[in-house]
């Protein structure tokens, strides 16, 4: 198939708008809203948001991992080698979205046999979860509020994943010891490196918080302050632990006197004298102990003569963005108008929504109904719902997995009838894509939840504690597939991708960004292959989030492209809420005819992220 790589004039003017737009201003409207850091000045810092090469790439939000992974491959190693020392540096550099206290899913293609396989390393509920009540509050028997109480607690702290998702990959697919890969991220921790304005907005935006929790007040607020930006931070406690675990391995992590100092962290929270209630949590060193991660093959969808690769459950990354590109494959996509294939996009993410919220939940404890909702002739009958003319009121209803056949029945297109679903989701977690000389790529997504996760720095470790279990939903219900349980994985949205054609790879893409992670995917692989546009472009396009809810949230930039051109269809348009107004910062690879690769990092948002090649030519 030819893929038309061209930029949609519409778009131009709002891209340069979004180029030039200074940081905007940060609405207060939650204790993780980064509020605005005026000074000092940042230096610069040398960001590339695309470079073209062979040999090998490495794409994240930051420079220093970027670099670091990229050193990886220069000296031999693998795309695995290259993305567990990436990640580990991300956890010093952006310990706010990522993190050995939270977890992950790893999507890796052998570049000699083309095969795709994932590891699932999300955080599970502890082996002593209580179902029904673990999200109230024992002492009144009402649910607790989200703010402050769940998001800064012991309770919302799922078993870590990410340092067995890294022993696992290396152990199946490395070529280098986790000692030699997590040293430069060591190093990084314990020189120090410069604040930029990101790491300090996010600081700011949890000062409240953070300030009420001793370990993490004297590891991210020395002398009381946010670290400035421009200058050193050092995070010793963190060079130490990732030293112990290069040394023993992911035991280290999960059995001794690390497990025993999450586990006490998790019981009784370093709460200083305030108000901030943190309540406790329920983990256990068996549940450190017990934890493993899965490894399994991926959601894999054939969409217009390419595989796409998504991430299974626990996630739902890969079923939602791929209900949702079946759905959008019963259309002629790349014979339409913009503002046609941008409406189109809106109801079929709805649909898939609709889907989710009644169908995906961790695999070991629910049947996902997978087949179906990536089945064309389910597809087919979802889209009686809807109409390519009108935007249908939201929120839709999920449609009968069990009992379908393509057919619209008569009224099939009606107003829904369900409620929105809960969505307590950030702007957190990071996603990395490295591919090496060899052709093996890989995709990652990792996290520890909201930014800032749990605020809870194990003392001494220099981590951040996750807040993962707050993507169960908070009301336990009999039919929820993603009502809490123990050892179950809460649902992600995280949704590492690889797109290939014939088996060899085209794309590789991700995003972090809560929930909305799948309608940037989404509109990542829409922008890519049905529009035409390079990755590069899809990555710095603006975007609007379509989560079967009333209404669309969008940034300010597609408000201006889009706005005009989809109110007509009946859509309810409105600004996002999300810090920076800003959806999304993703990366991705594009893979080029023999071994030429262009790899791509978000150009403005969240200060823009950084992607090298090994070899620019
Ligand atoms: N915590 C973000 C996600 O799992 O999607």
């Amino acid at each position: 198939m030819r893929i038309l790589r061209r930029a949609p004039l519409a778009l131009v003017p709002a891209l340069a708008a979004l180029a030039l737009a200074p940081v905007a201003p940060q609405a207060v409207a939650d204790p993780t809203t980064p509020a605005p850091v005026t000074e000092p000045a940042p230096r610069a810092v040398t960001r590339l948001a695309t470079d073209e090469g062979t040999g090998g790439a490495v794409t994240s939000v930051d420079p220093e991992a970027t670099r670091i992974g990229l050193k990886v491959l220069e000296s031999g190693g693998n795309a695995v080698d290259a993305a567990v020392a990436t990640a580990a540096a991300l956890g010093v550099t952006e310990p706010f979205s990522a993190g050995i206290g939270g977890g992950g899913y790893l999507m890796r293609l052998d570049g000699r046999t083309g095969k795709v396989l994932t590891i699932d390393g999300r955080e599970s509920a502890p082996s002593r979860s209580p179902k029904r009540t673990m999200f109230l509050d024992p002492a009144t028997g009402d649910p607790y509020p989200f703010y402050p109480d769940l998001v800064t607690s012991g309770l919302a702290v799922g078993t870590p994943g990410t340092v067995a998702t890294w022993e696992e990959a290396l152990e199946r697919w490395g070529s280098r010891s986790m000692r030699t890969l997590l040293r430069p991220a060591a190093e990084l921790a314990r020189d120090g490196f410069e604040v930029d304005r990101t790491f300090a907005e996010q600081v700011e935006a949890n000062a409240d918080r953070f300030a009420q929790i001793g370990s993490t007040a004297a590891l991210f607020l020395p002398d009381g302050q946010t670290p400035a930006v421009g200058s050193t931070f050092r995070n010793p406690g963190l060079a130490k632990t990732y030293d112990q675990i290069g040394r023993q391995g992911a035991k280290a992590f999960y059995r001794g006197r690390i497990a025993r100092n999450i586990v006490r962290t998790v019981k009784a929270p370093p709460v200083l004298d305030g108000d901030l209630p943190v309540p406790p949590g329920h983990l256990r060193e068996k549940d450190l102990k017990t934890y493993d991660v899965r490894v399994r093959k991926p959601l894999t969808l054939d969409y217009r003569g390419f595989e796409v690769h998504g991430m299974g459950s626990s996630s739902s990354g890969g079923s939602t963005v791929g209900q949702a590109l079946a759905i959008l494959e019963r259309m002629p996509l790349s014979s339409w108008t913009d503002e046609r294939v941008q409406h189109a996009v809106l109801e079929a993410s709805a649909l898939a929504f609709a889907d989710r919220a009644a169908y995906v939940g961790d695999r070991d404890f629910v049947k996902v109904p997978d087949e179906a909702l990536l089945d064309p002739e389910y597809a087919d009958e979802r889209l009686c719902a809807v109409s390519m003319a009108q935007a249908t009121p939201k929120p839709l209803d999920a449609g009968d997995v069990r009992r379908y056949d393509g057919r619209c029945e008569p009224g099939a297109e009606r107003e829904g009838t369900s409620v929105e679903a809960e969505d307590h989701e950030n702007t957190e977690t990071t996603h990395l894509v490295v591919t090496d000389r060899w052709g093996t790529v890989v995709s990652y997504t990792l996290t520890i939840e909201q930014t800032g996760g749990a605020g809870i720095v194990v003392p001494g470790r220099g981590f951040l504690l996750n807040n993962e279990l707050t993507d169960f939903s908070l009301t336990w219900k009999r039919r929820d597939p993603n009502r809490v349980e123990p050892g179950k994985r809460p649902r992600s949205s995280m949704a590492p991708t690889i797109v290939t054609e014939k088996g060899k790879p085209l794309v590789a893409l991700g995003s972090p960004g809560g929930s909305t992670i799948i309608t940037t995917v989404l509109g990542l692989l829409v922008d890519f292959i049905d529009r035409g546009q390079t990755l590069e472009d899809a990555v710095a396009a603006p975007r609007a989030t379509q989560r079967n809810t009333v209404w669309v949230d969008a940034e300010p930039a597609w408000l201006e492209a889009w706005g005009g051109d989809l109110e007509p269809f009946g859509h309810l348009l409105r600004e996002t809420t999300l810090p920076g107004g800003e959806i999304g910062a993703a990366t991705g690879i594009e893979f080029l005819r023999g071994k030429q690769v262009i790899a791509v990092a978000e150009p403005v948002r969240r200060g823009g992220g950084d992607a090298r090649v090994v070899d620019r030519r």
